[in-house]
C-alpha cells in the first residue's frame, strides 16, 4: 500500500467504522491508497461485542500515515448517537469536509432463538442497525448541505436466513431497507447509498457461524444466492476483494448505483434483485376464511410451495 498509489479518491475524506480489523481495515487502507484522507474508527472490542481498545484504530491510522497517507484514529462507539456525532465531527475538524461514509462496524452473537437473551438482541441491533442510523444521521447534515456524498452500508448474506442468526439477520435486513430509504431521502442531494453483503475470512467467521451456515445450506439450500456458497471457501476469500468493491462504489464509475445491494465473496461479485410481489390473488368484496379456502385462488398463489423447514416429530425443552 502506498498513500497515493491510485489517486482515484484524491481530495476526498472518508470515515470507515470498524476499520481496525478485518474488512474495515482493508477498506481504510484501500481508500487511503486511492488518496482519500481517512477517519479510522474502531472501538477495539471483542467479536461478540464488549470491551474496547483505542490501540486497534490507532494502529491502522499509523499504518496509513507510514505509507504516506493521511489518517486520524477514532475509538468511539457507533451505537452511541452522541459518539457517532463525534466520529463525523472528527472528519470536519481534521480535514474540513466529509465525502464518504463506510458503515462497517459489527459484532456477531449466533444463538438459536430459544437461547437468545434480551441483551444478545439489543446489543447486536444497537451496533449494526442503530450504528448505521447514527452515523448516517450525522453525516447526512453535511452531505445534504454540500450536495454530494457516498454511503456504503454493510449487510450480510446471513440476513437471508440462517439457523441461529435471528438477531443478526434482523439487523442486516433492516440495513437493506434503511439503505433503500436513505437512497430516496438523499438521492436528490447527489448522495448515493448502497449496501454490500460481503463475505471474507475474518475473525467474525467463528466456527459456530460456519456451522450454522453449513447446516442452513445443507438443509434447504441457500436462500437468495441460488448456488453453493461459503463453506468450502470461508477462509480463502480475501478482504481485499471487498475493499476493491468499496473503493469502486465511492467513485463516479458507480454513479448508476443507488439504493442497491451488491454481494461480494472472493472472486464473485453479484447484484441482488429487489423484492417484488411474486403473485397475487384477489377476493372480490374482501378476504374471508371461506374465500381463503378457494382452491383455485390458493392453487395459483401457493400451489407449488413446500415447507422447507420440516417439523420434528417431537418437541424439545433443551
Ligand atoms: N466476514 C464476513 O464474512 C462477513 C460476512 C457478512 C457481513 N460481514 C460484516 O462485515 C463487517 C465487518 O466484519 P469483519 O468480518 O471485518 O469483522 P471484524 O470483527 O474483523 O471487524 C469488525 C470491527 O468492528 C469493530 N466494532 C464493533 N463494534 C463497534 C462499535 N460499536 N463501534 C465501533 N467499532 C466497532 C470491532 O472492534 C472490529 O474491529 C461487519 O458489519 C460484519 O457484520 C462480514
Amino acid at each position: 500500500m502506498t498513500g497515493q498509489s491510485g489517486g482515484r479518491l484524491a481530495g476526498k475524506v472518508a470515515i470507515v467504522t470498524g476499520a481496525g480489523r478485518g474488512i474495515g481495515r482493508a477498506d481504510a487502507l484501500a481508500l487511503a491508497a486511492e488518496g482519500a484522507r481517512v477517519i479510522v474508527n474502531d472501538r477495539g472490542g471483542a467479536t461478540e461485542g464488549g470491551g474496547s481498545d483505542p490501540a486497534v484504530a490507532e494502529a491502522v491510522a499509523a499504518e496509513i500515515r507510514l505509507a504516506g497517507g493521511e489518517a486520524v484514529a477514532s475509538a468511539d462507539d457507533v451505537s452511541d448517537f452522541t459518539a457517532a456525532g463525534r466520529i463525523v465531527q472528527a472528519a470536519i475538524d481534521a480535514y474540513g469536509r466529509l465525502d464518504i461514509l463506510v458503515n462497517n462496524a459489527g459484532i456477531i452473537r449466533p444463538r438459536m432463538i430459544w437461547e437468545m437473551s434480551e441483551s444478545d438482541w439489543d446489543d447486536l441491533i444497537a451496533v449494526h442497525l442503530k450504528g448505521h442510523f447514527a452515523m448516517v444521521r450525522h453525516a447526512a447534515t453535511h452531505f445534504r448541505a454540500q450536495c454530494s456524498g457516498v454511503i456504503i452500508n454493510t449487510s450480510s448474506n446471513s440476513g437471508l436466513g440462517h439457523y441461529g442468526m435471528s438477531n443478526y439477520a434482523a439487523a442486516k435486513e433492516g440495513i437493506i431497507g434503511f439503505t433503500r430509504s436513505i437512497a430516496r431521502d438523499l438521492g436528490p442531494y447527489n448522495v448515493r447509498c448502497n449496501a454490500i453483503r460481503p463475505a471474507a475470512g475474518t475473525r467474525m467467521v467463528l466456527p459456530e457461524v460456519v456451522e450454522t451456515i453449513r447446516r442452513s445450506q445443507e438443509d434447504h439450500g441457500f436462500p437468495g444466492i441460488g448456488h453453493d456458497w461459503i463453506v468450502p471457501r470461508e477462509t480463502a476469500a480475501s478482504v481485499d476483494n471487498v475493499a476493491a468493491v468499496a473503493v469502486w462504489l465511492c467513485t463516479d464509475a458507480a454513479s448508476r448505483l443507488n439504493g442497491r445491494t451488491l454481494y461480494i465473496y472472493g472472486e464473485e461479485l453479484g447484484l441482488f434483485s429487489e423484492p417484488r410481489l411474486e403473485r397475487a390473488a384477489y377476493a372480490p368484496g374482501g378476504w374471508t376464511s371461506a374465500a381463503l379456502d378457494d382452491e383455485g385462488a390458493m392453487a395459483f398463489l401457493l400451489g407449488d410451495l413446500e415447507n422447507l423447514f420440516k417439523p420434528k416429530t417431537t418437541g424439545s425443552s433443551e
